[in-house]
């Protein structure tokens, strides 16, 4: 990436400019402040703080359960993590049914949060609402194919548009989106053909989870990336194991602390004996003996 905004930040204009230049995007979904930095400092141009969030941090069962106000909470960490990355917030479940409400809270994402950009479910059944926020000035990507919104609705997890008509409505749902002003689109849970086909046949860049290696880019989720769930995907591919090197790390650190050896001198400090004696009033410090310090327990007393 080399053509940025005034700001420093990736701006939609240096994705277009990417994408027409024939870069491959990526992206990265982002939650939370320490990790957007790092991500930030590794060069991802786009974070997404994807309403994921309910089920991989929050622990929900289901995007569904997001709130506005926790979107906004996690964009701000995102976006106080980042100097360069084009931070995109997902707007949550209800949150854009009406084109008026959809622009007050992709409002909101830029305003009180910070965010470059929002991302809306749905092809022409939220086309309209894309055309509102993107006329209010707001930047739009779209998300067609799984939309995890729509779980209750579209059933269990599958691969969408495989058989005739259902990869032509998926095609029509990219023309709309790309027609109602939206600068990208994800498109998730997509046979390869047909992600392959809707990207040559779109101006926008085509931004692929589970479709394949003929889009523009590649969105997955961050930790799926990281080894950090407790089930990866098929669609995704883990980079590193970071669920087994934390896990070895805490059972390291309660040994350590079981055994007394944590802290060490190397994580403690000290005084002066004699100014320590002055403050305990004694002549001489008598240290204390590991009786002294014990917590009585019911039966001592
Ligand atoms: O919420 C999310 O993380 C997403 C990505 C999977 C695209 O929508």
């Amino acid at each position: 990436m080399s053509a940025t905004s005034s700001s420093g930040r990736i701006t939609v204009q240096d994705i277009a400019r990417m994408h027409a230049d024939g870069q491959r995007i990526p992206m990265l979904t982002a939650y939370d402040y320490p990790t957007a930095r790092i991500l930030d400092d590794a060069g991802i141009p786009m974070l997404l703080v994807g309403d994921s969030l309910g089920e991989v941090m929050l622990g929900y069962e289901s995007t569904v359960r997001v709130s506005m106000d926790e979107m906004l909470h996690h964009v701000k960490a995102v976006v106080r993590g980042t100097q360069r990355a084009l931070v995109v917030g997902d707007m949550p479940f209800l949150s854009y049914e009406q084109p008026d409400q959809a622009v007050e809270n992709a409002g909101r994402f830029l305003r009180e949060a910070g965010a470059q950009a929002v991302k809306v479910e749905g092809g022409v059944r939220t086309s309209r609402a894309i055309e509102t926020v993107v006329r209010a000035g707001i930047p739009v990507m779209g998300h067609i194919g799984w939309t995890p919104q729509a779980k209750l609705g579209m059933g269990r997890v599958r691969v969408q548009g495989r058989t005739r008509d259902a990869a032509q409505r998926l095609l029509s749902d990219a023309i709309a989106v790309q027609a109602a002003g939206a600068f990208a689109i994800v498109l998730e849970l997509v046979p390869e053909q047909l992600a392959a086909a809707i990207t040559a046949r779109l101006r926008i860049p085509t931004i692929g989870i589970g479709a394949g290696a003929g889009c523009s880019g590649q969105v997955q989720v961050v930790t799926d990336l990281l080894g950090l769930g407790s089930f990866v995907p098929r669609h995704a591919r883990p980079y590193a194991h970071l669920r087994e090197t934390i896990a070895e790390a805490a059972r390291a650190y309660a040994a350590d602390v079981t055994a007394g050896t944590f802290p060490g001198e190397a994580e403690s400090s000290r005084m002066d004996e004699s100014v320590l004696a002055e403050a305990l009033g004694q002549g001489e410090l008598d240290r204390p003996s590991p009786d002294t310090l014990r917590i009585p327990l019911d039966r001592d007393l």
